[in-house]
């Protein structure tokens, strides 16, 4: 109970500017973003990347930045992509999609007036071009319940071009099952969460519990088909039956990966790369961190109490 109030109350706080001023301008937050967001800068990203690449893992990078109002700022962001993925490749980091790159398409302006859904087409093409150029590909992350059309969409375009692009589902949403269902075929690459927004009861479950069993569900559709499921979570149940559903299914290693956020859950993310999992890190960087650090917060109250305590104790 404690716990859903203090999500509601992050996941508001997430858009107050009042506040987002205060945290950004604390004197300790910096260090203590460093542990879920490794740098502002294109050039931290590739470092971090290189890092996580010598530790056996893979990575997947999100320029942080939503909530686009206007075209200039989507055209950064396009730009923002194209540059960081000629980096990647000058660096020898994205051969056979060993890094790739994560895109929210409201950050490229899907949200900018009746004309933002084929503007934002046009952009995520343009960055699909530079990644097959790099050797790697894009996943289309996925937002608030309001977009998923949209961005399914766009996925269906992008792929007739760029085959690999690949899509995320939220098992919280009642539809995701049938979603998962009509992405499970041949060359799909779908990422599996739970999902991060404050979503109404008429389209999600609210129930965690229902989440899990969603998305224990959802797991069975992908793991049974023809695609390339992409096991984003850090909950030990849920990647215990991933393990066993794949094995059920006949998958060998490698023909799924688990996916896990940068900065969580560290240890385990080296224990399934070293029993020979495919284990790709989503690492994101850039300036906007606020928005992406306050979902990770109301995901878990250890989280937020690491956050408070730092601010406590340096601030
Ligand atoms: P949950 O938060 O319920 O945690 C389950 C269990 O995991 C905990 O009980 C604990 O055992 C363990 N755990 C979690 N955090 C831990 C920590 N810090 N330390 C130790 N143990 C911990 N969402 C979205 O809406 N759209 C998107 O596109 C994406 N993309 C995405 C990519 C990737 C790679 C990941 C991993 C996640 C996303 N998400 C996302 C976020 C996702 O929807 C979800 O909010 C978070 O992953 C948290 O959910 P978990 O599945 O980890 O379970």
């Amino acid at each position: 109970m404690l716990n859903a109030a203090l999500r509601t109350v992050l996941l508001q706080m997430a858009k107050s500017s009042r506040t987002r001023h205060l945290i950004e301008t604390a004197p300790v937050s910096r260090s203590v973003v460093r542990r879920f967001v490794p740098g502002t800068e294109a050039a931290d990203a590739v470092a971090a990347t290189a890092q996580l690449e010598r530790d056996g893992l893979l990575v997947t990078i999100d320029h942080l930045g939503e909530d686009t109002t206007d075209q200039g700022q989507a055209d950064a962001v396009r730009a923002a992509y194209v540059d960081l993925l000629g980096r990647l490749s000058d660096a020898g980091l994205t051969a056979g999609g060993r890094a790739e790159v994560s895109l929210k398409l409201s950050a490229i302006g899907q949200g900018l007036g009746a004309d933002g859904p084929k503007r934002s087409t046009e952009h995520a093409h343009e960055i699909c071009e530079a990644a097959a150029a790099a050797g790697t590909t894009v996943t289309l992350d996925m937002e608030d319940h309001s977009t998923t059309d949209a961005t399914l969409e766009t996925l269906r375009q992008l792929r007739t071009d760029f085959g690999s692009v690949g899509a995320v589902l939220q098992s919280y949403l009642h539809r995701t099952e049938g979603d998962c269902r009509d992405l499970a075929g041949e060359g799909s690459r779908v990422r599996l969460c739970k999902g991060a927004y404050d979503q109404p009861a008429s389209v999600a479950f609210k129930d965690k519990a229902d989440v899990d069993r969603s998305y224990v569900r959802c797991l069975k559709v992908l793991m049974a088909g023809q695609g390339y499921p992409m096991v984003a979570t850090h909950d030990p149940r849920l990647i215990d039956i991933a393990g066993a559903l794949a094995v059920q299914n006949g998958r060998a290693q490698g023909t799924y990966e688990y996916q896990m956020l940068f900065g969580i859950r560290p240890d385990e993310q080296r224990r399934l790369a070293a029993v020979g999992e495919k284990v790709r890190v989503y690492l994101p960087y850039g300036q906007e961190w606020y928005g992406y650090l306050m979902r990770r917060m109301a995901e878990r109250p250890a989280n937020t109490a690491f956050f408070l305590r730092a601010l406590a104790t340096k601030g």
